[in-house]
């Protein structure tokens, strides 16, 4: 039984909180529902738990899906200013600095190729449709480097259902807006003329997983720009480039894209991009990698295959030589 919670202090109180008392709260809130005590909260006693979260001014409630947890979080404010979005500068903090000029609403998405029913649908349809989750997940940049973050979204198979997709396809394309006043793509020479609109895929297969999700907020809050607002894809077993920011069109395809890495150099960021600590990346291992929690922590751990998630997906690739299919 899911009990809504109602009341509107509720939502700015989540808005507002810190991470420490984010993450605490979330611990809490587990441990009463394990006990029992949730009923009169509105806590689910399976350990559901429903919140909600505003999106371009509309109220979504979110169920926090405490099957997907990991800790400690990596703190808010690292995870909003430490990014990759190459449409905003090379640095790590020029997302942060730059990316308010994002325009991010009205936003629709184009979903087309080979599927029955195309469509073009504004964000807040989708969120109608779809269910909502906060789940944990371990978040492992090519770059050997690591989070622990708090998505809020949903499974990408939910929306690519209502499309209907034909039998033939079998990959599926993904592209961020290109936005005309984005530096990166006024001025091409400070991203080392990477082309925009950036672009992903992934195998269809892969993108009906149920951990591929579409998240629309992280830590309690709508996604901020620099993070990829208003839609992003989260590919938790595969490295960060794969999580596509800003989603204008998903499109399902016969053939294996090309995606922007795979573009720039194919030796280095091949297609599948699967987190393994036994493939090394041309200049670097792979083996370890740096967490980026508290303070000024850089914790080394190894780094796990499919990033810890391969009891969910190494099924995908079985048979597969994973050097090949680097
Ligand atoms: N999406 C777009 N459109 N542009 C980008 O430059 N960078 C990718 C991915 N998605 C990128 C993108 C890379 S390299 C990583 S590691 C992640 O976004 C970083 O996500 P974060 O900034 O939220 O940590």
């Amino acid at each position: 039984m899911l009990i809504k919670i109602k009341n509107n202090y509720e939502i700015s109180q989540n808005l507002a909180t810190s991470q420490d008392i984010y993450s605490s709260r979330r611990k809490i809130l587990k441990t009463m529902a394990v006990l029992g005590a949730g009923s009169v909260l509105g806590i689910d006693i399976l350990g559901a738990q429903t919140r909600q979260i505003e999106i371009h001014k509309n109220i979504y409630p979110y169920e926090i899906n405490s099957s997907y947890s990991q800790s400690p979080l990596t703190p808010y404010q690292k995870a909003t200013t430490y990014n990759n979005f190459y449409e905003f500068g090379m640095q790590k903090e020029d997302p942060y600095h730059r990316a308010h000029i994002l325009q991010t609403s009205p936003w629709s998405v184009i979903i087309d190729g080979e599927v029955q029913r195309p469509m073009k649908i504004a964000l807040e349809d989708i969120l109608k449709k779809v269910k909502l989750q906060e789940r944990i997940y371990h978040f492992r940049c090519v770059e050997a480097w690591s989070m622990n973050i708090p998505w809020i979204g949903f499974e990408l198979r939910e929306l690519l259902a209502f499309t209907k997709p034909k039998g033939n396809a079998r990959f599926v394309l993904f592209e961020t807006l290109k936005q005309a006043d984005m530096p990166g793509v006024k001025n091409p020479s400070i991203v080392g003329y990477i082309k925009f609109p950036y672009y992903e895929g992934l195998r269809l297969d892969e993108a009906q997983n149920s951990l591929t999700i579409l998240a629309v907020g992280m830590y309690g809050k709508i996604l901020p720009n620099q993070n990829g607002a208003p839609l992003r894809l989260v590919v938790p077993w595969k490295y960060g480039f794969k999580s596509v920011k800003s989603i204008v069109r998903i499109t399902l395809v016969e053939k294996m894209p090309v995606s922007t890495w795979m573009g720039l150099d194919s030796s280095e960021y091949g297609f599948y991009a699967n987190v393994n600590p036994h493939v090394a990346h041309p200049r670097w291992s792979q083996a370890n990698e740096r967490f980026i929690g508290e303070g000024f922590s850089f914790h080394r751990m190894p780094t796990k295959l499919f990033n810890g998630y391969a009891q969910e997906v190494a099924n995908l690739y079985t048979g597969m030589d994973l050097r090949k299919n680097y």
